[in-house]
């Protein structure tokens, strides 16, 4: 198994998970944070990106505070969920240089599907990166998390890894896995947790490499799948 993995997996019941800071539910659960903290510990990473704030922000600041140049950029697309987030951060004592930011789900053409994606300013993640590790924990419902890992992939570094939670999830996640293993090949290697959480996938990435173009049949019924959740999105008038 990976070293890092596998570091991580034998020292996460020792992270502590406060019963009094555990926000519930919607957090990342309580495994997968051991998991992830244990993780960055075990990478020594110094530059992390997120998509998804809340409970997880603080547990991975924590294991960064102590590192020369940190850095944790902290994305959501719910202006509310973000302000809770920053003040339980801002509340928690955590020295860690963290910035949290909001960006409205849009839809964008990526690896010719049309997919939701986060409208952050063109050029903001490259220049802020590379980055070591990237967690991707939302957008919440089945909205979709593909487009993110083709949004950030060029801005992590090689030998740097992506973490995606719910990866359990039929039609959801292990697509999304699927496809990406398909676009990047031999740039990427991505695990399967199944174990922790509701599945973890950690994938770490070799090399840059452009994606190659999906088959014609997954790029249509994705995108008409992506025009079905942007309705649903404008809907429920959470944009
Ligand atoms: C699965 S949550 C995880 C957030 C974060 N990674 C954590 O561990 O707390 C992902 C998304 O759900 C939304 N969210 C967070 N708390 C929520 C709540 N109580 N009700 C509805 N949506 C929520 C946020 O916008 C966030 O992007």
């Amino acid at each position: 198994m990976n070293p890092y993995i596998a570091a991580a997996v034998a020292e996460m019941d020792k992270v502590p998970v406060s019963r009094l800071e555990y926000p519930g539910s919607w957090a990342l659960d309580p495994a997968s944070c051991r998991f992830l903290a244990a993780f960055v510990r075990a990478l020594g990473a110094t530059r992390i990106l997120e998509f998804g704030s809340g409970f997880s922000t603080l547990m991975m600041a924590r294991e960064i505070a102590a590192v020369q140049d940190n850095y944790l950029l902290s994305i959501d697309d719910s202006p509310r969920y973000s302000a809770m987030a920053k003040e339980a951060f801002d509340g928690s004592g955590c020295q860690a240089r963290v910035e949290f930011r909001v960006a409205p789900l849009r839809p964008k053409f990526a690896n010719s599907k049309l997919l939701l994606s986060y409208s952050l300013p063109e050029g903001l993640i490259g220049a802020l990166g590379p980055f070591d590790l990237v967690l991707i924990d939302a957008p919440h419902h089945d909205y979709g998390r593909e487009a993110v890992f083709y949004d950030v992939f060029q801005a992590v570094a090689p030998g740097g890894y992506i973490v995606l939670d719910d990866a359990n999830r039929e039609g959801m996640e292990k697509k999304y896995v699927r496809s990406w293993d398909a676009a990047y090949g031999q740039a990427i290697q991505p695990v399967l947790l199944e174990g922790i959480g509701n599945g973890l996938c950690v994938i770490e990435k070799f090399s840059d490499a452009s994606p190659a173009a999906p088959p014609f049949a997954d790029a249509v019924l994705t995108s008409l799948k992506t025009v079905r959740n942007l309705t649903r999105l404008l809907l429920r008038g959470e944009h």
